[in-house]
């Protein structure tokens, strides 16, 4: 007997249950299974006359598979059995110390073409996902990778953001405004989020990865004294609207996670950075755009991350 036989209503493709009680077989194989239910099931109820009836071992461990799978399913209770078989077959997934990490995927990068968002390209295609770079200036990314796809549009445009988000997994948002934008009215972290938003529920896409910056949201508070006036005066415009578009990711369903880099440096990926995710570590200090796109493509198939808000430094 195998947990592919307890009759869970299993299609003859192979799809999620499929794949799920496949992998619980390798993991717990039925006969391990049953061995730990088997001194569960008690031998009072009928057998002694009394109460309700035992339950039969296989009824017992069937249920316990059958409410593991349900657990399962839930993960991704907004994709269809059909979509789950594309996303089972273009991904990996590795399970060697009994965490789930996917190992590829089908990233869309918003805000693509120069700054962390070219540098999440470059560690994406690294990392060997399949990369989908959007910004209004993708066809100037110079990077060419067979796993790449350049595309022109712009995340305030909801028409754009929907077609660049068919067939993807993840989403990481790089947005940023030049200079000089500083100092008149910004929106457009929190209009191209509202449109994000919107869009990943519209195609159920869930996990959103976002770039905003340490002195947005609650961090806000952590900025010192003798840092607050001057950042305020430079930056204040666009850390409102990026509290914004902190708020609006926080309250959607999406499985988000928040990176609040400090100031930010050119140069290379160096590995060394601290991620803070508690609000009494969080402190201004440099970090490498490099870095900062290493975290967010080490977060793709990091479950634990979900939820979570973290201010990068070196
Ligand atoms: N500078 C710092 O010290 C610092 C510190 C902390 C956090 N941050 C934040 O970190 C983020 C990234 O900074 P960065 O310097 O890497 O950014 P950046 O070099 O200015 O790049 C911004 C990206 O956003 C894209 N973009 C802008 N408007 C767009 C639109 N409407 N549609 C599509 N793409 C659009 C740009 O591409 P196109 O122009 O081609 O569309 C570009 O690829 C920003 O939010 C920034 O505020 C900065």
């Amino acid at each position: 007997m195998k947990q592919a036989d307890l009759g869970l209503d299993l299609s003859a493709k192979r799809r999620r249950k499929r794949e799920y009680l496949d992998e619980m077989e390798r993991v717990v194989p039925w006969a391990r299974l049953t061995t730990l239910v088997e001194p569960h099931c008690g031998a009072k109820g009928k057998a002694s006359g009394v109460g309700r009836p035992p339950f039969a071992l296989t009824t017992r461990g069937t249920e316990l598979v059958r409410g593991s799978l349900a657990g399962w399913q839930s993960c991704f209770s907004s994709k269809t059995d059909a979509d789950l078989t594309d996303f089972a077959s273009s991904q990996r997934w590795d399970t060697t110390d009994s965490k789930w990490r996917l190992i590829m995927a089908h990233v869309l990068i918003i805000g693509a073409s120069k700054g962390i968002g070219l540098e999440t390209v470059r560690n994406a295609l690294e990392a060997g996902h399949q990369v989908r770079a959007l910004a209004r200036s993708a066809t100037s990314i110079s990077l060419t990778h067979p796993q790449l796809e350049k595309v022109r549009g712009n995340a305030l445009v909801r028409e754009d953001v929907e077609a660049a988000l068919q067939g993807v997994d993840v989403v990481i948002q790089t947005l940023g405004v030049g200079f000089t934008e500083l100092f008149g009215p910004v929106h457009l972290f929190s209009d191209a989020t509202r449109v994000l938003v919107a869009a990943m529920a519209a195609r159920g896409v869930k996990r959103l990865i976002c770039v905003t910056g340490f002195g947005a949201g609650d961090s806000r508070d952590s900025i010192s004294a003798l840092q607050r006036l001057p950042f305020h005066a430079v930056f204040g415009r666009a850390y409102a609207d990026k509290s914004i578009q902190e708020r609006l990711i926080k309250e959607s369903t999406l499985d988000w996670t928040l990176v609040r880099p400090g100031v930010l440096t050119g140069g290379g990926r160096t590995g060394r950075y601290k991620a803070l995710d508690q609000p009494s570590q969080w402190r201004n200090g440099i970090i490498a755009r490099a870095d900062v796109a290493d975290f967010c493509v080490k977060q793709i198939g990091n479950l634990a991350s979900v939820r979570k808000a973290y201010v990068l430094v070196s």
